[in-house]
């Protein structure tokens, strides 16, 4: 028989339950979960009424969820979970184009434009024109890569938060690079707005005294065979929102310039410059921060 629970054994009552045939991943995540959150309820003194808060809580979490919302997700962004575990899962070499947090937006299938396509089909916002190159850590132009792009519109709403009011496909599309691995399009100015805060999570940064809106940004995704996928966004400069982003998304690599100038047929638009590399499958950093994790304890 192994020892009963009580306080301090806590930890062990209920590791040692774990059999000799678990899969030593789980044993290991499960293992260090238990240690881990049974830590902070002995830290913070956890009382019954703040456990059953919790409790209705996650409860609450999981019942607004649906195939169009979720609040788990969304709970992980705000609590700079999903920022951590893709920081961890994308370590890149230096100059290489870092990711960020994917968001519940992105929408498969998007239609293939020619380079210089304008996005915007709701013809409302500032309009902008987007550019760079695709290019690896030796700085060669990369043929063949997609880009595929999706922004709020001037409202700030994606178009899947409104089908009956935004045309399908408004600001989305996919570009495909030539061999100068440059792409370029058009769409509008992005503008900052608040991640959905009517349900569970909306109310967790209310109480906490947070706001919950994001930044300025065009996400983008590049993939091509033999590249690690980027999925990251090129944030708007100058946004008052860059230094407390309520997903932790911003990286100071992210932050695009953009410019007021004249186009091609003399209009003034903005103009945001973005370049994008791309690191090769393999090409990786290895810095493994779980020592100094387990450090902090
Ligand atoms: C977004 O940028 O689309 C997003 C990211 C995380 C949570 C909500 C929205
Ligand atoms: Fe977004």
């Amino acid at each position: 028989m192994k020892g009963y629970f009580s306080e301090s054994r806590s930890v062990e009552a209920v590791n040692e339950r774990m059999s000799e045939e678990t899969d030593p991943r789980l044993e290991e995540i499960m293992g260090k979960l238990v240690t881990h959150i049974h830590a902070f309820v002995k830290q913070v003194n956890l009382t019954e009424a703040e456990w059953m808060a919790g409790i209705e809580f996650l409860t609450r979490t999981g019942r607004i969820c649906s195939d169009e919302r979720q609040e788990f997700i969304l709970l992980s962004d705000t609590l700079g979970l999903s920022m951590l575990v893709d920081a961890i899962s994308n370590r890149r070499p230096d100059g290489a184009t870092e990711n960020t947090v994917f968001g519940p937006f992105h929408v498969k299938g998007a239609p293939e434009y020619e380079m210089g396509k304008n996005i915007s089909l709701d013809g409302k916002g500032e309009s902008c024109l987007f550019e760079g190159t695709i290019k690896d850590l030796q700085g060669a132009p990369i043929e063949g890569a997609e880009l595929d792009v999706w922004s709020d519109n001037a409202d700030g709403y994606y178009d899947v938060q409104q089908p009956d009011v935004q045309p399908k496909w408004n600001n989305r599309g996919r570009f495909i690079t030539g061999p100068d691995g440059c792409y370029s399009f058009r769409g509008i100015k992005p503008v900052s707005y608040p991640i959905p805060s009517d349900g569970p999570v909306g109310q967790m940064l209310t109480a906490l005294g947070r706001h919950p809106y994001r930044p300025a940004h065009m996400h983008l995704m590049v993939t091509r065979e033999g590249f690690q996928t980027i999925v990251s966004h090129s944030f708007v400069e100058g946004d008052p929102y860059l230094a407390d982003d309520t997903v932790f998304g911003v990286k100071q690599s992210l932050v695009a310039s953009f410019e007021r100038t004249p186009d091609a047929e003399g209009d003034t638009v903005w103009r945001s410059r973005f370049d994008i590399v791309m690191a090769r499958l393999g090409e990786d950093t290895n810095v493994d921060l779980r020592s100094a994790a387990a450090d902090e304890k």
